[in-house]
């Protein structure tokens, strides 16, 4: 996700339409991202290194998927060294951008989010979800499965004449409605050929502000919610984002399209039954 920026005018910026070709071949690198997701569960155990598990979707991902791991030597912008692996591990107080580590093992109670992006045939598929270590806290478990709410709930949001607005403010509803704050510093943003593309996706604001939507728009959705106050602070390793209070950090992310009638989700796994088989709400 993106580093959240003040528009330098109010220009609106709608997602880019893409065309049904387009769209089919987006939805072959949902699925390829959702599949990483689905391979490394198993993996995500109590003593694993976060190391173990970047080398396990990074094996999966060039020879099983015959994909390329967007992260891996990505840059944002200049003044940022590359990511220098190919998934992203945020366990726990970690926001997101965790960059995976020998020395970051996993210890029972741990909640850890893996970020998964795939690039096949020249179009990104971008997903992430929450795995826990053991048996969490009642805390820990209930902000994973408040911001897995967030993210359906913004999903159920999109369908065309909506605004991009209404998205982040039925998140920022429900997050606070639990008593937990919305991340304003990275959002979701378009996707396509490029990982990150024009406009980012607020995940609080007003309803009614922002582009509206039309189908063939691609982008994602991927809340970040934190147990305690909302903001984080970068480590020096540039990439690594934490909370200010130390306190825990969960976020789920999809990318979809906007249909005629509402959204598909392209990095759909089969154990979310929320949607049927098309991907749809
Ligand atoms: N996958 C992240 C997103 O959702 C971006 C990670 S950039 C990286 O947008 F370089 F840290 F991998
Ligand atoms: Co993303
Ligand atoms: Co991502």
């Amino acid at each position: 996700m993106p580093r959240t920026h003040q528009a330098a005018s109010t220009r609106i910026v709608a997602p880019a339409r893409k065309s049904a070709a387009e769209i089919e071949k987006m939805r072959v690198a949902g699925q390829l991202a959702a599949s990483v997701l689905e391979m490394i569960g198993e993996f995500v155990v109590s003593g694993v290194s976060t190391a173990e598990l970047d080398q396990r979707c990074h094996d999966f991902i060039v020879n099983d998927l015959a994909c390329r791991p967007a992260p891996l030597n990505y840059r944002a912008s200049a003044h940022q060294p590359p990511f220098p692996k190919s998934i992203c591990t945020s366990v726990n107080h970690v926001v997101c951008h965790g960059i995976p580590s020998e020395s970051k093992v996993l210890r029972r109670g741990d909640i850890v989010n893996i970020d998964v992006t795939v690039v096949k045939d020249g179009w990104h598929g971008d997903t992430s979800k929450m795995f826990f270590v053991g048996e969490p806290s009642v805390l820990a478990k209930r902000l994973v499965r408040v911001c897995q709410e967030c993210l359906y709930i913004g999903i159920e949001q999109v369908r065309p004449g909506a605004a991009l607005g209404d998205i982040g403010a039925a998140i920022q509803h429900h997050a606070e409605r639990n008593r937990f704050s919305v991340v304003r510093e990275y959002g979701g943003h378009g996707i396509g050929r490029v990982f990150h593309e024009e406009p980012q996706v607020l995940h609080y604001g007003r309803r009614g502000a922002g582009a509206r939507l039309e189908p063939g728009m691609t982008f994602t959705i991927e809340p970040m919610i934190n147990a305690g106050a909302h903001p984080v602070k970068t480590l020096k390793d540039r990439w690594t984002v934490v909370t200010k209070d130390h306190r825990l950090s969960a976020q789920w992310e999809h990318t979809l399209v906007v249909t005629d009638t509402g959204a598909e989700v392209l990095t759909r796994r089969r154990e979310e039954t929320a949607f049927d088989a098309s991907g749809s709400l």
